[in-house]
């Protein structure tokens, strides 16, 4: 086809240095991949103000313009000084309840997949239990996509996973950006305006429905929380912004703030670091579709990828049960903290995203002509940070296609480069959902290993066939077969 042979001509690519770095072309723009962990510590965070923005991709419409992902300069340094403090740890406490509700759902139905004795697709039942919880956290909103998959809204999200960045169309344009304008009202895309219209209409219907409620009744989710900072008046530091990214360092200066600079920014040299701590309504809508998209898929995928590898090595399903049950033989209920506690839980998350990383490569800007470790990074080009190749790469890992999790302890952490192993990016610009992410992840697999045991089958793919069009995911779902452990008690 057209766009493929174009895309073929254009894909010119050479090497700029060995071992370091790898350039291509789109159209005109260099694309330089990167996967040494020096010239990613030095991108990423120690050089951070030349690289802040991610690729820029034209013709991106709203809700999808006002989000994180695509802001840039102080824009996204405004919203994501708002948002960090959004996932501190005593917010995530808040969120529990609501992951918990999703949680019982899920579990319910495994357990029915487990007395019909078939292989179920659990990748399947993660998409609708992460579709939950998201539109739980994020949109104020009670689906239930376990059990009803033609809710509206569970419908419109899923057609946004349909319509992709990558489509052919899109590459064309991020190559030929100056035949996006007279081309893009030629090509209308009827089923992405009407899943953009419907996400800014049902958010601003939830905003008019929080804002008539008294206070006490709204409820504590994301919505919520940005809802609470539309008509800021409060200002906020960005000096020190990329040198800050922990939620809770941002929550105590958010404190100071609160206390100390209640309506008035201060001197005149204050005022040039300060921002307003505001956001517009379609930045709240914004912020509320990303959360969507990118807590979906990442999250399911992982989850789903977890099952398949403990399905596959029953010796460390066996060694995290035997923690689960050490873990309720202290505590009665999972929460925030006492979850953290698990550390071979822990271990098993991060070599499943160590070998089946969602997000398997990201994109940064240069802003500027930078040399970074001898190579010189020309203003005008992109990078793209190479995870997926970096967490495979036999010279940082052994035996590198193996499940292991105690590649994750304290010990072998320690005695690796930090930047070979980059599930949720790093530094200032660094997923701002991980810790939600980790939450839900976390508490779903503590109680799914506490009641059942998986195991392969006939039905299960070895090797698993993936797809990469969006996120890293399983082309055909994941099929496992549940039981039900013998000394669990069943109090349902
Ligand atoms: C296992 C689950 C997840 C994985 C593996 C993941 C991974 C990533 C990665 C690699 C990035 C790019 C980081 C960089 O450029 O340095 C990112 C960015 C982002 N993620 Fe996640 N993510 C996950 C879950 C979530 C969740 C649950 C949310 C929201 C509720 C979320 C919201 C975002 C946002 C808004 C950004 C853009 C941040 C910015 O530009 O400031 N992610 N994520």
């Amino acid at each position: 086809n057209l766009t493929g042979a174009i895309l073929f001509i254009h894909f010119i690519l050479f090497v700029c240095s060995v071992c370091v770095c790898v350039s291509y072309y789109i159209g005109r723009r260099p694309i330089v991949i990167i996967a040494d962990p020096d010239m990613l510590r030095q991108v990423m965070v120690k050089e951070f103000n030349k690289f802040p923005n991610r690729m820029t991709v034209r013709g991106m419409t709203k809700p999808m313009s006002d989000s994180l992902i695509m802001l840039k300069g102080e824009q996204w340094k405004r919203v994501r000084s708002i948002l960090t403090p959004t996932f501190s740890a005593a917010k995530m406490k808040e969120m529990v309840p609501l992951i918990n509700m999703a949680t019982e759902t899920l579990l319910r139905n495994l357990k029915s997949h487990a007395e019909s004795g078939n292989s179920v697709n659990i990748h399947k039942c993660f998409g609708c239990f992460t579709m939950d919880v998201i539109a739980s956290v994020a949109f104020g909103t009670q689906v239930d996509s376990q059990n009803n998959p033609d809710d509206p809204f569970v419908n419109h999200a899923s057609k946004f996973f349909a319509f992709t960045f990558f489509k052919p169309i899109m590459i064309f344009f991020m190559a030929f950006p100056f035949l996006l304008k007279p081309l893009a009202g030629l090509l209308p895309n009827k089923s992405r305006d009407e899943m953009n219209s419907f996400f800014i209409k049902c958010i601003q219907k939830m905003i008019k429905q929080r804002d008539d409620l008294p206070p006490e009744q709204r409820r504590r989710d994301f919505l919520q929380l940005m809802l609470d900072v539309r008509t800021g008046n409060k200002y906020m530091s960005l000096e020190h912004f990329d040198v800050v990214n922990d939620a809770d360092e941002q929550a105590c200066t958010e404190q100071g703030m609160d206390s100390g600079q209640e309506n008035g920014p201060g001197n005149e040299s204050t005022k040039r670091a300060q921002q307003k701590r505001m956001m517009t309504e379609d930045e709240i809508v914004g912020q509320s579709f990303i959360f969507l998209l990118a807590g979906y898929e990442t999250s399911s995928n992982t989850l789903a990828f977890a099952c398949y590898l403990l399905a596959l090595h029953p010796e460390c399903q066996k060694k995290l049960q035997e923690e689960v049950d050490e873990f309720f033989s202290r505590h009665e209920t999972a929460d925030y903290t006492n979850v953290q506690e698990l550390k071979y839980l822990d271990m098993v998350i991060s070599e499943s995203l160590r070998l089946y990383p969602p997000a398997f490569r990201f994109a940064r800007d240069v802003d500027q002509d930078t040399v970074v470790n001898g190579q010189l990074l020309p203003k005008g080009s992109s990078l793209e940070i190479a995870t997926g190749f970096l967490h495979t790469d036999p010279e940082h890992w052994t035996e590198p296609e193996k499940f292991i999790p105690e590649r994750f302890t304290p010990e072998a952490k320690a005695s690796r480069h930090p930047f070979v192993y980059l599930p949720f990016g790093a530094g200032p610009r660094s997923c701002v959902g991980m810790r939600l992410a980790q939450l839900e992840i976390k508490m779903a697999l503590l109680h799914i290993f506490r009641r059942f045991n998986m195991m392969a089958c006939e039905d299960t793919e070895v090797p698993l066939e993936l797809k990469s069009h969006t996120t890293l995911g399983p082309k055909n779902g994941i099929l496992v077969k549940i039981t039900k452990r013998e000394n669990f008690e069943d109090e349902s």
